[in-house]
């Protein structure tokens, strides 16, 4: 296999069709598009209490806008209308989305992953991860601000902090889902489109929930909580443990590097770290120890390429795992053992993605598992 096939990893197509829509589901679009995005000043009471009564509020908006424009017609038309806006109405303010309901939402992202066989290596399931990961990890565990709540990437100045360049292209793809979907929160969407993708591209189940709720622009984080990839392990053990990691989940979590590569028009590095980067494995350890790495002569930021072939890219916080005596023991050991990998990744992975979130906000105490796309095929 020439090394661009080998990059271009197999298409594993999602044949899954969005479930049809009622009526009723697109009055609730209009009507949750408007609280969750347009809303700048912060509610009174924020929970999901209030996005279920604003629900019902809609609807009975919806009642009276039907009685305004029914006027004309035969009282026995507005009785039949009444009653059925009635039933809307009932069915709105008890709509509580179910595991089933997610796991749709989880469908039509895995659906459109691979919509575009021009993007990048051929997936988007790596900038899904990485907005995944940008919009939980600025969680400070002191000030207890920050992490995937609120979903603040939505809101200038955080959607053009230097580290989320690029990160547009998620959103958008993710605006799609938002669409067929309104009833999901931003927080809820983007932290299983990181789910999706590492399920999808192979990787291990990610156990996830959902509860996140949808903030304000003041709610945003400031600027430099997450990492810097031109500095060292220093750097990462300051950022990571203000998140409320320790050095062995700083290694498992950075071997999502595994997949998707660095874009010089957006952190101004350049390539993939692996040559499958959009199949979830424990190769970002392997090539970490087995190659040799050396500067890259350019004009770019200062990054590592291998020896070897010169393809591959490491960042210095990468290879700062490597000269770090206490990282380096966990990077040989997931070098060794894929399945460790898997399960520690996993583990620290649904910790990011739940990081800020108030534990009353939870729909449901246990996590969720939701099934790949080739599981439900195959039944
Ligand atoms: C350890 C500190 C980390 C640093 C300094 C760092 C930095 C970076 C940088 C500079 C890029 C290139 C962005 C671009 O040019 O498009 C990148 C990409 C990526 N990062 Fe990280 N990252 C870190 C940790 C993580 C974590 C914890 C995850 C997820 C668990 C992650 C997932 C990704 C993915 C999937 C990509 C590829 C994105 C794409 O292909 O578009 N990173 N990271």
């Amino acid at each position: 296999m020439s090394m661009l096939a080998a990059i271009r990893a197999p298409a594993r197509r999602a044949a899954f069709v969005a479930a049809p829509r009622t009526t009723a589901r697109s009055t609730m679009r209009a009507s949750f598009r408007k609280y969750s995005t347009e809303s700048t000043e912060p509610a009174k009471k924020s929970s999901n209490t209030l996005l279920y009564a604003s629900l019902g509020g809609v609807a009975l908006a919806g009642v009276g806008y039907y009685f305004y424009t029914s006027s004309s017609e035969s009282s026995k038309q507005v009785g039949t209308a009444a009653k059925s806006a009635a039933q809307s109405v009932k069915v709105l303010a008890n709509f509580v989305p179910t595991k089933e309901d997610y796991q749709k939402v989880y469908n039509e992202i895995a659906g459109i992953l691979e919509e575009n066989s021009e993007y990048d290596d051929g997936s988007y399931g790596p900038i899904l991860i990485r907005l995944a990961w940008h919009s939980s990890g600025t969680y400070d565990k002191d000030t207890k601000t920050g992490g995937s709540n609120y979903a603040t990437m939505r809101f200038e100045p955080e959607a053009l902090h230097g580290v989320n360049r690029g990160l547009n292209i998620a959103r958008s793809l993710q605006e799609k889902v938002k669409q067929k979907f309104p009833w999901i929160s931003y927080g809820d969407l983007w932290t299983l489109g990181g789910v999706v993708a590492v399920q999808e591209m192979a990787g291990p189940k990610i156990l996830w929930r959902p509860g996140r709720i949808d903030g304000y622009a003041k709610d945003a984080t400031p600027d430099g909580r997450l990492p810097d990839a031109s500095q060292g392990a220093d750097h990462l053990r300051n950022v990571f443990y203000r998140m409320g990691f320790n050095d062995q989940e700083i290694v498992a979590l950075s071997g999502a590097h595994a997949l998707g590569r660095g874009h010089t028009d957006r952190s101004g590095f350049e390539g993939p770290w692996t040559f499958s980067p959009t199949t979830f494995t424990n190769n970002f350890y392997t090539l970490l120890l087995e190659e040799k790495w050396v500067w890259r002569k350019w004009g770019g930021p200062k990054q590592l390429q291998d020896k070897k072939t010169q393809s591959l890219m490491m960042m210095p916080t990468d290879y700062a795992l490597t000269t770090d005596k206490n990282f380096k023991k966990y990077v040989k050991a997931y070098a060794e053992d894929q399945d460790l990998f898997f399960k520690d990744f996993s583990k620290a992975f649904s910790k990011v993605l739940e990081l800020g979130v108030p534990v009353t906000q939870w729909v449901t105490s246990e996590p969720w598992i939701l099934k790949t796309t080739e599981e439900q095929e195959s039944k």
